[in-house]
């Protein structure tokens, strides 16, 4: 298992026009579910990218288990960092969903049973199961998300970086995702996600790490981050809390920042009556 860390990174931009990162500082231990969100250019997708090295940064540097990534081979990286890109066309390339599959874990050394059960988990985990011989461009655009998530998946890198994976998923398609994140931390490794929806974030992960144009303004527990004392610091970067947060805060509950802890307070409230 891998530890991350962020330390100053600063990205500009080719002619210095955008400073996309500037001054970011993010420790990651093994085990963690945390979400990254923040507007539209906010610095969400060049702050991942530099994790499996895609990026280098302008200044600061990023520590994968206590090396520089830029001493480490794009290989090395991808052995330990597995990036799933906001965009699946960018990732998609080959002729058939297994065969689109097999290709990372492939790359890593893996072969016979072993590639063989990672194909498969990874298929099962995201219900392509059925869908192994169909050519990727044939499946519409939310289950080619799914794809380029389970060639991900096979490898089985310390560390998952999804760049919005729920985007245009139906509820079971979240779900799908939600179970996908809990299960990899569950085995002790990093899972980071980019994501533009509250309500996934705060009840899938563990901490939530809020973005503003390159900088870190919040960084916390969903209780600490969507708790009315935080609105105002996400509304800068035009966010919104979950629901179930303002439902919570208006019945005067406090921090309830998923449905579950909203109904617990309910219910809460109900006994004590
Ligand atoms: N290849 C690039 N060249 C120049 N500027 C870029 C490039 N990619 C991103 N930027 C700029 O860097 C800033 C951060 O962009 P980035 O894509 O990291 O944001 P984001 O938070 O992922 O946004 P979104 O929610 O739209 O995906 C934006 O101002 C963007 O226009
Ligand atoms: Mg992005």
């Amino acid at each position: 298992m891998v530890e991350l860390a962020v330390e100053s990174l600063v990205h500009v931009y080719r002619q210095g026009q955008v400073r996309a990162i500037d001054g970011v500082d993010l420790h990651l231990g093994p085990g963690e579910r945390v979400a990254l969100i923040g507007q539209n250019g906010s610095g969400k997708t060049t702050l991942v990218r530099h994790l499996n090295g895609l990026l280098r940064p302008t200044s600061g540097r990023v520590l994968v288990d206590g090396t520089d990534a830029v001493q480490q081979t794009v290989a090395q990286l991808a052995a330990r960092v597995g990036l799933v890109f906001q965009d699946p066309d960018r990732q998609i390339f080959a002729a058939t969903v297994r065969r689109e599959v097999e290709f990372g874990p492939r790359n890593l050394g893996f072969s016979g049973d072993r590639l063989r059960a990672a194909v498969d988990d990874a298929l099962r985990a995201t219900g392509l199961d059925a869908e192994q011989r169909t050519n990727p461009y044939d499946l519409g655009a939310s289950r080619r998300k799914l794809l380029a998530l389970a060639s991900v998946l096979a490898m089985s890198t310390p560390v998952l970086v999804l760049d919005e994976p729920t985007t245009g998923q139906d509820p079971r398609g979240v779900e799908r995702v939600g179970r996908i994140v809990r299960s990899v931390a569950s085995s002790g490794r990093t899972v980071i996600a980019v994501t533009h929806d509250m309500r996934f974030a705060a009840e899938t992960f563990e901490r939530v790490v809020v973005l503003r144009a390159g900088r870190i303004i919040l960084d916390g527990p969903p209780t600490a981050v969507f708790a009315a004392a935080s609105w105002e610091a996400l509304r800068s970067t035009f966010l919104e809390p979950p629901a179930a947060a303002v439902v919570g805060d208006r019945l005067g509950f406090g921090s309830t920042p998923t449905d579950a802890t909203l109904v617990a307070a309910l219910a809460g409230a109900g006994t004590d009556q």
